[in-house]
């Protein structure tokens, strides 16, 4: 099987991106590639005439004690996968490459929706994430661009990026790929021991809980999940929200409609995130009649 087309530098991105077959998909990443990076290629590949890989460790979107010179460099592996999928070409740049002159000065800002959940914990992230993104679209010119709903945040503001900007480009959503048992795929997991990769598992277990108790209301979701996360003392969490998925404010008790439980919790010095898209309350058919 031939594989991708492995290029470094700007002039072979142009130059092999001129001949693929159109449409163009893309699929940005930070490398370490697992089952959650795969499931992306290959919704990519059924939509699309070729596929493109990016592979960037964005150092603009990891704050100073973050954990960019641990997070694994696997190019090797990365490349296997790649030739696995059918990935037509994969851009794999330096630093040097994507911020010609170090550090950009100007750099897309996420605005508002930047500054909470994840934001809020990581000052500066959404804007380090946006200008990568801006900068890999315009070098890559895809028709359509696949990202998961892993990261719901990140997502939404990609997203809102798009239809701010001006981008001529579909974002399409992949749902998340989890481990058989429930943990959501991630490149950090393998910072997890064993016994901390059990821990962990409070995370997709919380989410769980409030989705079997959607319809009672968001009080009774937050109730479900917090009371699982609770039970384990070795996650830290960060947060535990349930949000309208557009503008990631809490809703409301009464709220009916489609939401985001989202959460984020420590374990040991790895900090993950999950979440899952739910539709809160009973429609009112379900209420019971004019009775009550
Ligand atoms: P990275 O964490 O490598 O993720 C690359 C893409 O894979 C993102 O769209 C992410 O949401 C998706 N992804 C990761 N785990 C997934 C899972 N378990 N199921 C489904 N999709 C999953 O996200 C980034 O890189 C960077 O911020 C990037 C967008 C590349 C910009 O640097």
């Amino acid at each position: 099987m031939a594989g991708p087309v492995l290029v470094h530098t700007r002039a072979d991105l142009a130059k092999a991106r001129e001949g693929l077959p159109g449409p163009v998909a893309v699929v940005m990443t930070m490398g370490a590639l697992h089952e959650g990076h795969a499931e992306l290629i290959r919704r990519a590949r059924s939509s699309a005439g070729a596929v493109i890989v990016t592979i960037f460790l964005n150092p603009l979107q990891f704050g100073p004690n973050e954990d960019l010179a641990k997070y694994p460099r696997t190019l090797d592996d990365d490349m296997t996968l790649c030739v696995r999928e059918g990935v037509d070409l994969v851009f794999a740049p330096g630093p040097d490459v994507v911020y010609r002159d170090g550090d950009p000065g100007v750099r897309v800002s996420a605005g508002r929706l930047g500054d909470v959940l994840e934001g809020a914990s990581r000052p500066g992230h959404f804007d380090g994430v946006l200008t990568v993104v801006a900068k890999l679209l315009h070098l890559t010119r895809p028709d359509q661009a696949l990202f998961g709903q892993k990261d719901a945040q990140q997502l939404l503001l990609i997203r809102r990026m798009v239809r701010d900007l001006d981008f001529d480009c579909e974002v399409v959503a992949v749902p998340t790929v989890r481990e058989p048992d429930g943990l959501a795929m991630s490149s950090r997991n393998t910072y997890l021991t064993p016994f901390d990769r059990e821990v962990a598992l409070c995370l997709p277990r919380a989410l769980q809980a409030g989705a079997a108790v959607a319809g009672e209301g968001a009080s009774a979701v937050r109730r479900a999940a917090r009371e699982v996360l609770v039970r384990e003392p070795l996650c830290l969490v960060d947060y535990l929200v349930l949000v309208h998925p557009d503008t990631l404010e809490d809703v409301p008790e009464w709220y009916r409609g489609d939401a985001l439980l989202a959460v984020a919790g420590r374990i040991g010095r790895t900090r993950l995130i999950d979440n899952l898209p739910l539709v809160v309350g009973r429609p009112p058919s379900d209420h019971g009649g004019a009775a009550r």
